[in-house]
């Protein structure tokens, strides 16, 4: 797993007069098994959150509303992306350290995560995480 699999990914989109639709489909329009969901919202105005990065979890970010910055780091390089439409679903694999930052008013950060929580799965120290990670390759 590297950074070079994460990417925006383009969700179904029904355009309707009516309002519109979009839905995903574990492993058909992400590349996991939905097993949990959860989102971020009521975020202060200048707070960042993240700040880890996962052993083995994948996750897909999408802004459900609003919109927020994305920081993404294999330990090499640094990406950012800023997500603004509830389309798009950024794909995150395992040992990439993220924080997300430049969260609008009312936003809300959805993420779809390919396992339950498990707090052993964690890197919180980012010292740690560039050690494992540079190791690996
Ligand atoms: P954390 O993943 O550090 O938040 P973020 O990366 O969005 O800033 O989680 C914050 C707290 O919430 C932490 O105490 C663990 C808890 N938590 C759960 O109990 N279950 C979950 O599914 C998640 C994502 C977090």
């Amino acid at each position: 797993m590297s950074i070079e699999q994460c990417r925006i990914i383009h969700l179904p989109k029904i355009a309707d007069p009516r309002g519109n639709l979009t839905f995903i489909e574990g492993n058909k329009h992400i590349p996991f098994e939905i097993k949990r969901v959860y989102y971020l919202y009521d975020v202060p105005g200048g707070a960042q959150r993240g700040g880890h990065a996962h052993k083995e979890l994948q996750q897909v970010i999408i802004a459900m509303s609003g919109s927020f910055d994305v920081i993404l780091d294999d330990g090499y390089g640094k990406w950012r992306f800023h997500l603004n439409r509830s389309y798009y679903g950024l794909y995150i694999s395992s040992m990439v350290w993220r924080e997300i930052d430049n969260f609008s008013s009312g936003s809300v950060c959805m993420v779809l995560a390919s396992t339950f929580y498990e707090e052993t799965d964690y890197y919180r120290d980012y010292n740690e995480f560039l050690t494992d990670v540079q190791s690996q390759k």
